[in-house]
């Protein structure tokens, strides 16, 4: 099962893909967590230290994994190169553990023009595309805020696209950006979760606004999450309301992975 990560800037994607993860890793799920945002930070959601999270070199800057497998050097355009390399061993000798988690981080990936048929590229859609073996195993993708990187190969594999907004149109106007991309790319399950909720009318503004989509749940606005971020630990255990609301998307999800 592969689930993939959206929504606009700031609203919580990364925070929601690391407390997924964790859930499932708890409960014995091999899970890897795929951090694809350029601005990678996924690695601290999951608890790793700051001193640790900046020794991380991205795949794509792992010249000669890609040399290695593709058959020519990174930014090697219009140089011959294997456009199906080998893959499926990434994950167990490139992936970080945290905490049962296996974590991916990839780096930029070049859009556009021929950044999308360089060798790093191809390797990491290959990447995306194998993940999973197992029906079993689970994939979290922490992907970049909007929608600009959303046809660039890295979801369009996925099972299902998990659009995290907040109590606002502009998450709302990007909810709906996706989906039209989701659309495109052939990914059927798509499912909203509503973040930082802290009143009833906020929930109503916000439920109102996305009628139109299946919604997966929603977390509560918590002091600890935000505080996470400010002093440096995993927010997945932070505030045990957060935690039960992630518990209980979670549960959802699994319902879709047991009959997937
Ligand atoms: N439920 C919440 N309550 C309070 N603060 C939260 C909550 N969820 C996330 N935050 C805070 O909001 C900020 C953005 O969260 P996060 O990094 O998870 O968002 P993102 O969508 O991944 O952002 P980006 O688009 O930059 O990747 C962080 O400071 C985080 O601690
Ligand atoms: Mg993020």
């Amino acid at each position: 099962m592969k689930i993939a990560i959206s929504g606009k800037g700031g609203v919580g994607k990364t925070t929601l893909a690391a407390c997924l993860a964790k859930y499932y890793a708890d409960r014995k799920y091999k899970v890897i967590a795929v951090d694809a945002d350029p601005d990678a930070n996924l690695a601290s959601a999951l608890g790793i230290g700051q001193d640790e999270a900046l020794k991380i070199t991205p795949l794509i800057e792992m010249k000669k994994l890609i040399e290695e497998r593709t058959g020519a050097k990174p930014g090697g355009y219009g140089a011959f190169f294997k456009l199906n390399p080998k893959v499926d061993d990434i994950p167990e000798k490139f992936g970080i553990d945290v905490g049962g988690v296996k974590l991916l981080v990839a780096g930029t990936i070049k859009a556009g023009g021929s950044g999308c048929y360089c060798p790093e590229n191809v390797l990491l859609k290959n990447l995306f595309r194998h993940l999973v073996i197992n029906q079993e195993d689970i994939v979290i993708l922490d992907m970049e805020a909007g929608i600009e990187h959303l046809g660039r190969g890295t979801c369009e594999n996925m099972n299902a696209l998990i659009i995290v907004t907040e109590p606002g149109l502009r998450s709302v106007q990007t909810a709906r950006a996706v989906r039209k991309m989701a659309d495109d790319l052939g990914i059927k399950e798509l499912y909203v979760v509503i973040n930082k909720i802290r009143t009833d009318e906020e929930r109503k503004f916000i439920t109102g606004n996305l009628s139109d989509f299946a919604i997966l749940g929603e977390l509560p606005y918590s002091e600890k999450v935000r505080e996470s971020d400010i002093k440096y630990f995993s927010p997945c255990d932070a505030d045990e309301k957060f935690k039960e609301a992630v518990q209980k998307i979670a549960a959802g999800l699994s319902k879709y992975i047991k009959s997937n």
